[in-house]
């Protein structure tokens, strides 16, 4: 099976977690743009539920799929989110916003009752920090913000280089709410918690690829078939 073909297998096994009438987070990305798909198939074929897109990417795949679409200001307490991620480890501690949709994602994640993560099988890690941590920042006093950043980093005995994103053109990536994506690439992250309290106080930084608590079920496709993992 490809990586493509597993992504698409956990999309597809996810599906059983969504009942009709539910509010649902559309995650983003190549694995959530699957679900967003098969969500699509079961809509035309009856199904009823509404979705909240947490990219313009996403929302335009939605609309293309014809599933429904709400906002977070029309409805503010969904049921249920489905998202992949660049990093899983085994407490359910993610890294996400490689696709640089991490802001709108944590906030969809959070408006949910529940969150499932699917990916394949290359994205369950035993320590988070191999996949750069995306952290998004505004573009006004960038160079104090980078700066405090690696102030946290080093109280906390990290190191690593701090990229700015830049897109395919070459031109730096703007995130769909207007700010600007630092790349850490820290190898190996062992407090995760620590890391994510320091980068939440530092005033420029709007959000950051670190989700802690949020995630109770994981769909992973490996070559030999899709496991169901729950958070311990
Ligand atoms: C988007 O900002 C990300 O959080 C994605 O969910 C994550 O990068 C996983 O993307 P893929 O499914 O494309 O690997």
């Amino acid at each position: 099976m490809s990586a493509d073909a597993q992504k698409r297998a956990a999309a597809a096994r996810a599906l059983d977690f969504v009942r009709p009438g539910m509010k649902l987070g559309l995650g983003t990305g190549s694995t959530a743009r699957h679900f967003v798909e098969l969500l699509g198939e079961r809509v035309r074929g009856g199904l009823r539920v509404v979705g909240v897109p947490t990219s313009e990417a996403t929302r335009a795949d939605a609309e293309r799929c014809g599933v429904p679409l709400t906002t977070l200001d029309e409805t503010p307490a969904l049921d249920l989110t489905v998202d992949g991620a660049d990093e899983i480890a085994p407490d359910f501690t993610l890294i996400k916003g490689g696709g640089g949709a991490l802001l709108r994602e944590k906030i969809v994640a959070v408006a949910s009752a529940q969150m499932v993560v699917i990916a394949d099988e290359s994205k369950w890690v035993g320590t988070l920090g191999r996949f750069p941590l995306p952290i998004e920042v505004l573009p006004f006093g960038l160079g104090a913000t980078r700066r405090a950043i690696e102030g946290a980093m080093t109280d906390l005995d990290l190191s690593g280089a701090i990229t700015p994103r830049r897109g395919k053109d070459g031109h730096v990536f703007v995130t769909d709410g207007g700010h600007w994506i630092l790349d850490a690439a820290l190898e190996r992250i062992v407090d995760p918690g620590a890391l994510a309290l320091k980068l939440a106080a530092i005033p420029g930084v709007m959000g950051h690829g670190l989700f802690i608590g949020i995630a109770r079920v994981a769909i992973l496709a490996g070559p030999n078939g899709v496991r169901v993992v729950e958070r311990p």
